[in-house]
């Protein structure tokens, strides 16, 4: 990863603007070649000067791609970066409704503020946002989301769904599930889910999900799904030391952040379509697989009430289901799972 004072000031803006299809035609001439290709061949085969196309090679360059040459030699692309561009997300995705516009900034004070204010002003199903790193990332509940620049994932996706707000736990348990599912593919773990959507590993958290969502006439407006993911973090501040972890520390690897946030947009896509078709119960049932919660001890704040019990099940509409001592069965649709002794510290 380069520096942050290389990266241009123009930025990449997003899959459907004219600068970001000239970057991605370039990419793909590039990729396709299978030898060194001069310059004269890709502008003639862009249709643009020769003159542009070096311009936009060292445009690339900054943003980390190795490209090795020179104007009569011919180019060579040599590596990519592991950096959430538009032109790397969306290289060889397999979605139809996810696809962009991506909005890629190397910094930012939170992806969700930003997703939300494009939400408002119109912004399309699929919209992306995704930084390097954030300056005031926001967790559940009003707290920090720690978010170190290259390292982590720190993405929101906006989401239209012609649905009333009460079926927003249920879409909330769907992207957890999509999120250990691409886990799973790209970096073949296991992680846990507790209630309602954090990662886990070894009880330590991997990541969490913010969904912010805005309403009119008893509709969801937009939806932003915010998702952060730590995955090549090499250590963690203060209290987080104990409680979080990355995908790095557990595995003692690298991993790859746009390999990671291509997976989430494609199993979340094949699980939205399901949770439209009404296929809602085939997504709990995954998501119970994976729960970290469920037969355990629980404890769930909601403001100044506690409600204490055994995590029994999670309702048809995404409610989890605590028994209390009393043996009265409580409906929880928000709030925080305290700790307990088995699942681990709740980090949070
Ligand atoms: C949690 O508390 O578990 C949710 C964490 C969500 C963090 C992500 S990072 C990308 C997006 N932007 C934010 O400010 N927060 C979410």
């Amino acid at each position: 990863m380069k520096p942050s004072h290389l990266s241009p000031p123009t930025l990449p803006t997003g899959a459907a603007s004219e600068a970001d299809q000239a970057f991605r035609a370039l990419l793909a001439a590039l990729r396709a070649a299978p030898e060194p290709v001069s310059g004269e061949t890709l502008a003639a085969s862009l249709g643009i000067s020769r003159a542009a196309v070096w311009k936009r090679l060292q445009r690339l360059k900054a943003w980390g791609y190795e490209i090795a040459g020179e104007p009569r030699q011919g180019y060579r692309l040599l590596a990519v970066p592991d950096r959430p561009l538009p032109f790397e997300v969306l290289e060889g995705l397999a979605t139809r409704r996810f696809r962009g516009p991506v909005h890629y900034h190397p910094r930012l004070p939170s992806t969700n503020d930003l997703a939300k204010e494009m939400g408002r002003q119109g912004a399309p199903e699929g919209t992306l946002v995704v930084a390097d790193g954030q300056e005031a990332g926001r967790g559940r509940l009003g707290r920090q989301w720690v978010s170190p620049e290259g390292v982590g994932l720190y993405v929101s996706l906006i989401l239209r769904p012609p649905l009333p707000p009460s079926e927003l736990p249920q879409i909330t348990l769907t992207v957890a599930v999509a999120a250990a599912q691409a886990l799973e593919r790209v970096a073949q773990i296991a992680p846990g889910i507790k209630w309602p959507n954090d990662l886990l590993l070894g009880g330590r958290k991997l990541g969490g999900i913010l969904t912010e969502l805005e309403t009119e006439a008893e509709r969801i407006r937009y939806l932003v799904v915010g998702m952060g993911l730590n995955v090549n973090t090499p250590g963690f501040p203060g209290e987080l030391a104990d409680t979080a972890t990355s995908l790095w520390l557990a595995t003692g690897r690298r991993h790859s952040r746009v390999a990671l946030l291509r997976a989430w947009l494609e199993e979340l896509e094949a699980l939205y379509e399901q949770f439209l078709h009404r296929q809602f119960p085939v997504i709990l049932r995954a998501w119970k697989r994976r729960s970290v919660t469920l037969g355990k001890p629980a404890r769930v704040r909601q403001g100044e009430r506690e409600v204490a019990g055994v995590a029994v099940d999670v309702a048809p509409d995404g409610a989890l289901l605590l028994r209390t001592g009393a043996g009265q069965l409580v409906r929880v649709t928000s709030g925080e799972l305290a700790p307990d002794p088995v699942t681990g510290p709740g980090v949070d």
